[in-house]
């Protein structure tokens, strides 16, 4: 009979394409729960990897321990979350590890520390579900390569915009060679000055500690890329700059709440009027120094704000990508060329379809776990070569991203032997292949020329992706 140990293990070999029993569910029945641990009591990992599995699915599993370097936070996730009485918490993972004896341990911590949780993890034979992304530079990856390799232990990544029913829809019609041959892409995102402004405002604006949106952000576009494409990247050339936020000394304050310029700056924002940032950060920030509203025009931003990627696939398909962060609205589009056709598909494009939410709260809605949202219906144009355009129309809800989060939580943890059929999970080679088209795209910004993604680490690119 499986323990849960074997739990993760097992759906590593699910990624790998195996078909087999449902682990947990046997497990639960033999064993009792799962036994979770959380290092990272941020906002991702209190809502999502917190509360959500408490709330959804606190019959199978429960948190033994909560790790955060801030003292303040983790006691209070210990409550948001609701994780019990015999839940501790911790300031330092190595205390953890030492009293307790987890079947899985969730990192949800910032970029640049995620690969010493994932080794340590492994190290002590503890399969470990990560955020994304899986980490920030190319000496990290191979760390987490080598680990996941010599400790026999598994590494999920939590890529879940892969299982949004839009993103899913358009892998089916790629994979079904719905425009024959795919030969080139292009994909653009744009952030607005809302939510894309966020991400200069605390750790993400530096790039020791997200390793640049092209890692932080665009993993998801590059790991949605790299899934559709189904190769994996080989050669990267790319350009930024950073000239809308950062190093702007006339504008600079410390944060938006102690700013001179807080009437009249449009980016001025109120961390005291949202009880949740409030509670969350404001009130810790004492013990580490961690400030959520930091100045957007600050010196220590050292990201970029413009970003054009151009990958050659090892299939020789060629992929167009730009990610703007300062848009007057937020959504994507991406068009796929092929030998007998083109796919176009967006998201909340706003002179293409009516989008029922402001450029403010968008952001908030789409993290919105309730799953009370209203179903729409989201067009993909398949449009083959000399024929009728056809649109196909995909059920949509904004909350939990696009309807990825919850499918993710799912098939993890309610039914982990279902059948995978686009194979939506991610492992550690995926959570590379999407890193290292962000790390080759910064080296190549730094160098002015194309690099290779094959001389990042030990993995070589395949025209046909490894499932
Ligand atoms: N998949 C998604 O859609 C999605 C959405 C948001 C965030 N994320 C990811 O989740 C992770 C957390 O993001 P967040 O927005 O919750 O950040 P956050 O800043 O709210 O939380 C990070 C937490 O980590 C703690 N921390 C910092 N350094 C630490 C260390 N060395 N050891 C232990 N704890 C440490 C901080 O005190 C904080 O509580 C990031 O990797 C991010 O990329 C993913």
């Amino acid at each position: 009979m499986q323990n849960r140990r074997s739990f993760l293990a097992t759906i590593g070999t699910i990624a790998a394409g195996a078909v087999v029993s449902n682990p947990l569910k046997a497990a639960v029945l033999a064993q009792g729960k799962l036994k979770m641990v959380l290092v990272g009591t941020g906002i991702r990992g209190n809502s999502f990897w917190g509360k959500r599995l408490v709330d959804e699915y606190g019959d199978i599993l429960e948190f033994v321990a909560l790790v955060d370097s801030n003292p303040g936070r983790v006691k209070y996730a210990a409550e948001y979350i609701g994780v019990g009485e015999k839940c501790k918490t911790y300031t330092n993972f190595d205390d953890m590890i030492s009293e307790q004896t987890p079947d899985l341990i969730m990192v949800t911590t910032p970029d640049a520390t995620h690969h010493q949780y994932i080794v340590k993890s492994l190290e002590n034979g503890v399969d470990v579900l990560t955020e994304k992304p899986l980490t920030t530079d190319e000496d990290k990856c191979q760390q987490i390569l080598d680990a996941e390799r010599k400790y026999k232990r598994k590494v999920i990544v939590g890529f879940n915009y892969r299982w949004s029913p839009y993103n899913t829809k358009i892998k089916e019609l790629l994979m079904e060679g719905a425009i024959g041959k795919l030969v080139s892409v292009d994909f653009t995102w744009m952030l607005n000055t809302s939510h894309g402004a966020s991400y200069f405002r605390r750790w993400h604006g530096q790039r020791e500690w997200s390793g640049t949106l092209l890692i932080h952000k665009s993993t998801h576009h590059f790991d949605l890329l790299n899934w559709w494409i189904d190769s994996d990247p080989d050669e990267v050339y790319a350009t930024g700059d950073l000239e809308f936020y950062g190093n702007r000394p006339e504008k600079s304050g410390v944060n938006c709440r102690n700013c001179d310029e807080k009437g009249t700056c449009p980016f001025f924002y109120d961390i005291t009027k949202s009880r949740t940032e409030y509670n969350l950060y404001v009130k810790h920030e004492q013990h580490d120094g961690y400030i959520r509203d930091s100045c957007l025009f600050r010196h220590e931003i050292n990201i970029y704000d413009k970003m054009n990627v151009n990958v050659k696939y090892a299939n020789n398909v060629h992929l167009n990508y730009m990610l703007t962060t300062y848009s007057p609205w937020e959504g994507w589009r991406v068009a796929f060329n092929g030998t007998e056709g083109r796919i176009e598909a967006f998201l909340d494009v706003p002179y293409l379809e009516q989008v029922h939410v402001s450029q403010e709260d968008m952001h908030k809605a789409e993290m919105d776990q309730r799953g009370n949202q209203q179903l729409q219906q989201k067009p993909i144009i398949l449009h083959k070569l000399w024929g009728e355009q056809e649109i196909i129309n995909v059920g949509y809800s904004r909350g939990g991203h696009g309807g990825g989060d919850k499918r993710l939580h799912d098939h993890l943890f309610r039914t982990p032997n279902a059948e995978d059929e686009y194979q939506h999970l991610a492992g550690t080679r995926d959570g590379a292949m999407s890193i290292l088209v962000g790390t080759a795209a910064r080296k190549s910004i730094e160098a002015g020329q194309p690099i290779k993604v094959g001389t990042l680490t030990t993995l070589i690119p395949r025209a046909k992706r490894l499932v």
